[in-house]
């Protein structure tokens, strides 16, 4: 598949099988697209724990969260969970990596003179500046980054995921032994589609002109029906949703799933459930 294509079928799958393990490589494959990822001054503060189900301790599988307003299911039947978080001591370390940006030519022009530079100027800087940054989320921006390659090359590899922006409390970061300077980002559930690939057909997004300029914003950036049309064939561009088995499929779904017709439905539940646990939490539980 070519990447446009591989952009065209990303959709998220929230009904994975349960029953089908990933293989490993699948995994790594992932792993490794999010490790390439631009970063800020290279920090590479994306870090994360593959949560596998088939192999992973009770300790760590009691410590998942109930779930999220539109998702608690989808922890208790994903065979892979990924906890993608940001390592703060990762960019504690932000000197080192920029001394290895300039031996890897990848910065600045003479060897000795930058390295100087970095010593006397840059890493001052970046060190004065750190809550700043900190504050701006350009770390959190990067981070995203890698998990959106890791996305691609999921779905590259025939795999659904979802993103879940899960409350994650202490239980979990004890479980899974997170660094004390870390914070979990995002929660990504990963396994073969369940659902048909195309999940009903591509997502709303809204219009492009509404959302990109040219110049200034409100001049809207031009959109060539050329290019609307070489997308289209690349498949990078698809029918939106629904497709016209939609709703016959989420019915199937819902009943192999056992879940409510609604899924606003586990919200009070879940509401508790996650109150509970934020005020476990809270006591150091
Ligand atoms: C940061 C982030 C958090 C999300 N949190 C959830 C979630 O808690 N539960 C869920 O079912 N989907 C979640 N999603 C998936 C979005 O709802 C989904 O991306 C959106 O509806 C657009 O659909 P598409 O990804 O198929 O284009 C999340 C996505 C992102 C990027």
């Amino acid at each position: 598949m070519e990447l446009k294509e591989v952009i065209g079928r990303r959709r998220t799958i929230r009904f994975l099988r349960p029953y089908r393990p990933v293989e490993r490589e699948k995994i790594q494959k992932m792993l490794e697209a999010a490790r390439l990822a631009s970063f800020w001054g290279n920090v590479q503060a994306l870090d994360a724990v593959v949560i596998e189900r088939a192999t992973a301790p009770q300790d760590v599988l009691d410590a998942l969260p109930v779930g999220t307003a539109i998702g608690g299911f989808q922890f208790r039947t994903a065979p892979v969970i990924i906890v993608w978080f940001v390592n703060w001591d990762r960019v504690d370390d932000q000197g080192n990596r920029l001394h290895e940006l300039v031996d890897a030519g990848a910065l600045g022009v003479h060897p000795q003179k930058s390295h100087q530079y970095l010593d006397d100027v840059l890493i001052p800087f970046f060190n004065a500046a750190r809550e700043g940054i900190r504050d701006r989320g350009i770390t959190e921006a990067d981070c995203g980054q890698g998990i959106a390659q890791a996305t691609l090359v999921a779905y590259e590899e025939g795999l659904g995921t979802c993103v879940i922006a899960a409350f994650a409390g202490k239980k979990l970061r004890r479980a899974l032994r997170l660094p004390d300077n870390s914070e979990i980002l995002l929660m990504q559930t990963v396994g073969y589609p369940a659902e048909d690939p195309l999940a009903g057909g591509q997502r709303p997004k809204l219009p492009f002109e509404q959302k990109f300029s040219l110049n200034r914003v409100g001049d809207a950036f031009p959109r060539d029906a050329a290019v609307v049309d070489e997308l289209t064939r690349a498949g990078m561009l698809c029918e939106t949703a629904p497709l016209p088995y939609r709703r016959d499929e989420l019915r199937y779904l819902q009943e192999q799933y056992g879940l409510s017709e609604v899924f606003g439905d586990e919200i009070p539940e879940l509401v508790k459930a996650v109150t509970a646990e934020a005020a476990d939490d809270q006591r150091g539980g």
